[in-house]
């Protein structure tokens, strides 16, 4: 009986250590963003709308720009872009209500989400490249 009892332990705690890792914080905090701020228009499986806006899953224009991508979700982007050999010439809105923890998560989330393997990127690359935009 105790033996039964003590199984039920361990199922209990295997779960709970998988449920708690599965909750990664800033992966999901990431993920909640881009849905909240970014899938309107980008959609939540980053496949972009044809034409509109561009993808970022799997996109080139996100590998080539990592250094820009701070600059683009805070002030926006509005210029004729190449990307998956398509060209997008709408705009992008800034998103001004991100914080740079907050960007931070949303960049992690973007580049390691729909099979993209880009580079983890710290607050405090995030703030640097704030400040060279804003310099500009
Ligand atoms: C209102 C629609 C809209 C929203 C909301 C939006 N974007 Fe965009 N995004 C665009 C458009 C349009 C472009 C292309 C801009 C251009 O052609 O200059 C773009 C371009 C981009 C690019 C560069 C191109 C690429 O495909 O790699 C990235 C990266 C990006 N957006 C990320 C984001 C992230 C992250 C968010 C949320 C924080 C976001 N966008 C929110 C419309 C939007």
């Amino acid at each position: 009986m105790s033996s039964i009892r003590c199984f039920c332990c361990l199922c209990f705690l295997v779960l709970f250590f998988l449920g708690t890792s599965c909750d990664y914080q800033p992966y999901k905090q990431g993920r909640n963003l881009y849905n909240f701020y970014c899938a309107t228009c980008h959609m939540d499986d980053g496949s972009g709308l044809k034409g509109l806006y561009p993808p970022l899953a799997e996109a080139d224009y996100l590998a080539k720009n990592q250094d820009h991508l701070a600059c683009i979700i805070r002030y926006g982007l509005s210029d004729t872009i190449l990307v998956n050999q398509k060209t997008y010439n709408q705009e992008m809105p800034g998103v001004k209500d991100l914080n740079e923890v907050q960007i931070t998560n949303v960049i992690n989330y973007v580049n390691h989400a729909w099979g993209n393997a880009l580079q983890h990127v710290k607050v405090e690359d995030i703030q640097k490249a704030l400040k060279d935009c804003k310099d500009q």
